[in-house]
């Protein structure tokens, strides 16, 4: 079968390393990076436009196709593939507003009754101004529109408020600060019915132990341990399922979650995987994945489930330095072949294939990916593998997965 997977970033790569598993699959990549070179075929880019990705994937009659990132799900290309008759696993693009638009979003979990912060809605700078001294601080001000995560803004007291105002602009959501520890939860989904995928953990702050600026993730684990049946139930009955009913949403529905005392919250939601999410999932998930996405394509899920490998997988992003803010690119990258073959798989994300061999182009470079039998096991790898490569600036966080090695210690045998 012919597979299209959309997209350039370590997300796409970790999907395009899976699905060239599935026996009797030819993967395509558009546009794709080096990473994805040996596994796929790269189709050149042709602009990012919903025309011209159906006309990509209608020049190699792709028989389906996978979007990772959000723009294009948002400027409705599953829209254009379905008018088409094409195969597309992604929302149609009023569900993708779930992410497009926060306001959209906070006003459909408030409608349906899902569990999430207080908040209000403001227009301009002055009703933000007094929205703040309704909530207190900390605070979250929140721009409307998709901006690559860096919309977001935790104020620790009114002088960060009044400076976020100042980069924030147009329409805001403000809303109360969760305490509590956050944890990804995305089911796969064809308008009716769900398949959950396993629960993983991100760490969006810049630098360790969650401190410095939002990023789009420095690196994430998936981990049975991370959410008990329970609580994953509630996730499912209370948040993914009712979601999935109001929107007849297809595709990946990501509940970014907060678990606070008061029982699971969301805090946002995403119509596509998550990235660094997707490279753990991939790492740990022992189906194969092209069966459950092709049901998920035609309509069909009811009875589909996903098999993982009992062990964790732990992915670390190795960014340039400089990330989130500016940074500067072509520094020539070594050292990948020998982390893999320490046994870890390198996810490239901002790559490019210079003069002399890979180099950065992009913020978030590499995802470095290992296994193993305990989550302690697959962290070592993951940092070995780190450790043999090397690029100029190269920036990383030393704890990723510390909290579910935490939660190991605290429950020893949950
Ligand atoms: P979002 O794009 O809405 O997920 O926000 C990005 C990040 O900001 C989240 O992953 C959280 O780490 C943090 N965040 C967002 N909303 C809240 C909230 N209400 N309370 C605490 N942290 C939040
Ligand atoms: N890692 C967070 C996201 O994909 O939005």
């Amino acid at each position: 079968m012919r597979v299209l997977v959309i997209g350039s970033g370590g997300r796409e790569h970790a999907l395009v390393w899976k699905l060239a598993q599935s026996p009797g699959t030819q993967v395509f990549a558009a546009p794709g990076n080096p990473g994805m070179a040996g596994i796929a075929t790269c189709l050149p880019a042709k602009g990012a436009g919903s025309a011209q990705l159906l006309a990509a994937a209608e020049s190699i009659d792709a028989e389906l196709t996978v979007v990772g990132p959000e723009v294009p799900l948002v400027a409705g290309v599953v829209d254009e593939f379905r008018t088409a008759g094409r195969l597309i696993v992604g929302p149609d693009r009023a569900a993708a507003q779930l992410e497009g638009s926060k306001v959209f979003s906070k006003n459909f979990l408030v409608e349906r009754n899902i569990p999430t912060a207080r908040f209000v809605t403001v227009e301009n700078e002055i009703d933000a101004r007094k929205a703040l001294d309704r909530f207190g601080f900390p605070v979250v001000l929140k721009a409307d529109g998709l901006a690559a995560g860096k919309g977001v803004v935790v104020a620790e007291d009114r002088a960060q408020a009044e400076a976020a105002l100042a980069t924030l602009r147009g329409r805001l959501v403000i809303e109360e600060f969760l305490r509590g520890e956050e944890v990804s939860f995305i089911a796969l989904c064809d308008g009716r019915d769900v398949v959950p995928l396993a629960a993983t953990q991100d760490h969006k702050a810049a630098f360790d132990g969650d401190r410095g600026p939002n990023t789009g993730g420095m690196g994430a684990y998936c981990d049975a341990a991370i959410l008990t049946r329970r609580q994953a139930d509630q996730i499912l009955n209370y948040v993914i399922l009712p979601t999935v009913e109001a929107t007849a949403f297809t595709g990946f529905l990501y509940a970014g979650m907060m678990m606070t005392s008061d029982g699971p919250k969301v805090l946002e939601f995403n119509v596509r995987l998550g990235d660094p999410e997707t490279q753990p999932l991939m790492h740990r998930m022992q189906s194969d994945f092209l069966p459950a996405l092709l049901a998920a394509a035609e309509g069909r899920l009811a009875g589909a489930r996903l098999e993982w490998r009992a062990g964790p997988s732990v992915c670390v992003v190795m960014a340039s330095a400089g990330y989130p803010g500016a940074y500067e690119s072509g520094k020539p990258i070594h050292g990948i072949a020998a982390a893999e073959a320490l046994g870890t798989v390198v996810f490239q994300a901002g790559t490019r294939s210079g003069a002399h061999g890979i180099e950065t182009a992009g913020g978030r470079v590499l995802g470095v990916t290992a296994g193993g039998d305990t989550l302690a096991a697959a962290i070592a790898l993951a940092y070995q593998g780190v450790d043999a490569i090397h690029f100029d600036g190269a920036h990383f966080r030393r704890d990723i997965g510390r909290k579910g090695l935490e939660r190991y210690r605290n429950s020893p045998r949950s």
